[in-house]
Parts: C-alpha cells; sequence; structure tokens
C-alpha cells in the first residue's frame, strides 16, 4: 500500500452533482484577486474555480464601464448622508445587475469540465445586510453561476432569500463553516426550504483572509474539524462531500488531508495569490514572494469584527484614511462601521496624524489592494518559483499551481513559471 507521500490528488476524484472533478477548489478571493482568468483557468483543467461578489457594482464600473458608483455617490449627496448614514442606501437593482452582469460575462468564456462558483461573503452589509444579500444572491444565480459557496457569516437567512429563484434547485449550494455548530446552525436554519447544500467547506485557522475562529485561533486545527464536521454529518445520516482549506501548500497536504481526515476535497488560494492571473498588482505579488513568516499576522483591524490574516507591511495598518463609504460603503451596517467610530474618536482626540490603529476602512483599502492578506503558509511561496535576470520573482501560471497539486508527491514544490 502506498504511503499518504507517494499518492498524488490524481487518484481521487470529487463528485458534485453527479460529475466527477479533480478535486480542488480555487478558493475566492476578494476584491477580485481572484479573476475570471483564474476561475476560468481552475475550471478548464477540471477543478472548480471561484469568483468573489465583494465589491461588484464597484468592480463592473471599473471592468464595464457601468455607472452604479456615480448612481450611488449621487443618491448620498441628495439624502446629505455625511453625518448620518443610517439613510445610506444600496440600489439594490444596481447590485443585482451588477453581480448578473459580471457572472454571465465570466460564465460566457467558461470552458472544460470544471465549474466555476461564486464567493458571497455575509459580512458584507452594505447598510441593509439582508436586502443586499438578496439581491447578490439572486444576481449571481441570474448570471448561470455554476454555484456559490456562501462564507463569511452563519448564512441562516440565505437559502430562504433563494429559494423562489428558478435555479435554487439546479446551481451547486455549499457554505463555509469553521465548526460543527456553526454547520448545524446553518442546517437547522435552512431546512424549512427543504434543500441540504451540495458541499461544505470546512476553513481552518490557517486560511487567509477572515478567519472564522476568535484570537484563539492557534488553538484548532483544520484535521480535527473535518474529522469533527465528518461524524456530525454521520451522526445525522447526511451524505455531503466535505472540503477542507487553510495551509495547504501541496499535493501531499491535499493527499493527507484526504486520507487521514476524510476530506473529500481541498480548498486552496494562498498559492495563487501570485500567479499571473491573480488580480493583485505585480509589485504586491514581489512583496507577498519576499514575506517572512514573522511577517505574517492575525489582528483585528478589520470591521467585520472577524480576525484577519495579513502582512505587517500591509499599507492599510494604522493608515489615517478618511472614511470612504460614500463611494463604497459596503461594511456599513445600520448607518455605522467600527472604523467610522474609531477614525472619529481619533479625530477627537487629536491623534489622527499618528494613524488610525484599531481598525480599517476596509472596502477602501480591499479595493486598493492595500490590505495584504494571505495564508499562514505565504512565506513559503518563495519554495514554488525563482527569481528571474532582473531580480524579481517569476509569476508561476495559475495552471502550473494546478497542476503542482494535482499531480505533486513527496511534499515536493514543483512549480516553476
Ligand atoms: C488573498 C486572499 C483573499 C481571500 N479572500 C476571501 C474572501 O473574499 N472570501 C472568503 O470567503 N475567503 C477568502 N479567502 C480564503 C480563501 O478562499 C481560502 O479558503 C483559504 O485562504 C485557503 O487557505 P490557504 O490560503 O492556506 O490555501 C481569501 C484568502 C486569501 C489568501
Amino acid at each position: 500500500m502506498k504511503t499518504a507521500e507517494e499518492r498524488s490528488l490524481e487518484e481521487f476524484r470529487l463528485i458534485l452533482g453527479g460529475r466527477e472533478l479533480v478535486p480542488v477548489m480555487q478558493g475566492g478571493m476578494g476584491v477580485n484577486i481572484s479573476t475570471k482568468a483564474m476561475a476560468l483557468a481552475v475550471a478548464a483543467r477540471g477543478g472548480i474555480g471561484h469568483v468573489s461578489d465583494a465589491m461588484l457594482p464597484d468592480l463592473t464600473d471599473r471592468l464595464f464601464g457601468t455607472g452604479f458608483t456615480k448612481l450611488k455617490a449621487g443618491l448620498c449627496r441628495a439624502a446629505d448622508v455625511l453625518a448620518d448614514k443610517t439613510g445610506f442606501q444600496f440600489p439594490l437593482s444596481g447590485v443585482r445587475d451588477a453581480a448578473r452582469r459580471y457572472i454571465a460575462d465570466v460564465m460566457s468564456d467558461k470552458k472544460g469540465d470544471g465549474l466555476v462558483f461564486v464567493n458571497v461573503m455575509e459580512k458584507l452589509t452594505m447598510n441593509d445586510g439582508l436586502a443586499t444579500l438578496k439581491a447578490r444572491l439572486l444576481g449571481a444565480l441570474d448570471g448561470g453561476v455554476d454555484g456559490i459557496s456562501l462564507s463569511a457569516g452563519l448564512h441562516t437567512s440565505s437559502f430562504a432569500l433563494m429559494s423562489e429563484h428558478p435555479r435554487f434547485r439546479e446551481a451547486m449550494l455549499g457554505i463555509v463553516v469553521s465548526s460543527r455548530r456553526a454547520l448545524n446552525l446553518f442546517l437547522k436554519r435552512s431546512a424549512k426550504t427543504g434543500r441540504m447544500p451540495d458541499y461544505v467547506v470546512v476553513e481552518g485557522p490557517l486560511a487567509g483572509g477572515h478567519l472564522g475562529f476568535g484570537m484563539d485561533w492557534m488553538n484548532f486545527s483544520l484535521g480535527d474539524i473535518v474529522r469533527d464536521v465528518k461524524a456530525y454529518l454521520a451522526e445525522n445520516r447526511l451524505s455531503i462531500p466535505v472540503i477542507a482549506g487553510g495551509g495547504i501548500f501541496t499535493g501531499t497536504d491535499a493527499v493527507r488531508m484526504m486520507t487521514s481526515a476524510g476530506a473529500d476535497g481541498v480548498q486552496v488560494a494562498t498559492r495563487f495569490t501570485v500567479t499571473k492571473e491573480s488580480g493583485l498588482p505585480d509589485a504586491v505579488k514581489q512583496r507577498y514572494f519576499e514575506a517572512t513568516r514573522e511577517e505574517i499576522v492575525v489582528n483585528g483591524v478589520s470591521p467585520t469584527g472577524y480576525p484577519m490574516r495579513m502582512l505587517t507591511k500591509s499599507p492599510a495598518i494604522n493608515s489615517n484614511l478618511k472614511p470612504q463609504c460614500e463611494p463604497y460603503g459596503y461594511m456599513l451596517s445600520h448607518g455605522t462601521c467600527s472604523y467610522l467610530k474609531a477614525y472619529e474618536e481619533a479625530r477627537a482626540a487629536g491623534r489622527l496624524s499618528e494613524g488610525v490603529p484599531e481598525k480599517t476602512c476596509l472596502c477602501a483599502q480591499m479595493r486598493n489592494c492595500k490590505v495584504w492578506t494571505v495564508g499562514a503558509t505565504g512565506w513559503r511561496l518563495k519554495e514554488a518559483s525563482e527569481k528571474g535576470p532582473d531580480g524579481r520573482w517569476i509569476l508561476p501560471g495559475t495552471a502550473e499551481v494546478f497542476d503542482d497539486y494535482r499531480y505533486g508527491t513527496h511534499d515536493e514544490v514543483h512549480c516553476r513559471h
């Protein structure tokens, strides 16, 4: 019998919606770090690629010249929301249109046997959490997306919000959780729609982006949570594939997660942040390659309330950027956001010039690629590349990183460029 080190992911298949897929999901990375080109490259090779729906109205303006941000800013001016943001409303038909338009464009270019999903974070509250979440979910279904991964929240209403849509039972729907408890709550609350999720992503404490843990994240292990979630599903006689994500750097890490923890597939993201297709600016990709282990930290600057992992050199940390709610405002909840509060407190105390260390203006800073979020293995990215004659790290292609996960053995990283 072969050891995990001798096996490759190619020996496994993920069965989803009656299809046989390479068991590699490239995780969603907002805002537009997981681009259309990245997700399509993964789907073309038989895996599952994710785009993200984070700030799609703004992204659609940039990609297709639509006028959502201008329209919203005009509405804000008319309602004079500069001081009081409780009345600040996102034009909901515009939100749905943006999602439909973006997703339809992605899907129209899809080739191969894989799938393209969209990652939808509940925490983009947009001042009216449920109504805007509904517009985003319906827009993604309108656009013909193969599946939706619900993340960054408990999503206890999300299935109900979509249940009238004609594609509610046709699209693959999954939930990202970090515990048995979160999954149980989701299933209990979604039961009334008579629909189960098609897959569950278990995200452990080593992932990039926001973490579904407190600041005690280091006390948890992905393998243990996967085993616990598998046990929960077995106890409830549920047969739902479990995808494990967070800290899986090599194909061998993935095989171990499948053979020792019982995962049915893996979700990976950090390795793709520095690919040619990644939406990060090239200079930021170089910073990712240069990162040391000590420079990757988990902090509390995100106004979502979730801890987030990022490079200590992220320009968004301790920035005193004026709150950008009028053009963006995706974190507003009932007129407020914890960055707004922190900014006002710093201003009132006369210490604005020293920066705002407590929180960051997440919408603007993510949009402008100033939050350099990455998984705990980010310091190893340099193992998967080399420097060119100009002294810069050479960017691998998405397809090469995907193939390295698929065919890699013995913990080796073969991906060059
Ligand atoms: C740069 C970056 C951005 C991310 N953005 C999101 C996001 O917008 N929504 C989300 O649910 N997860 C996000 N994640 C988490 C990934 O989708 C994925 O589950 C996780 O990072 C996998 O672990 P790994 O990076 O160690 O491979 C992000 C991860 C990274 C590295």
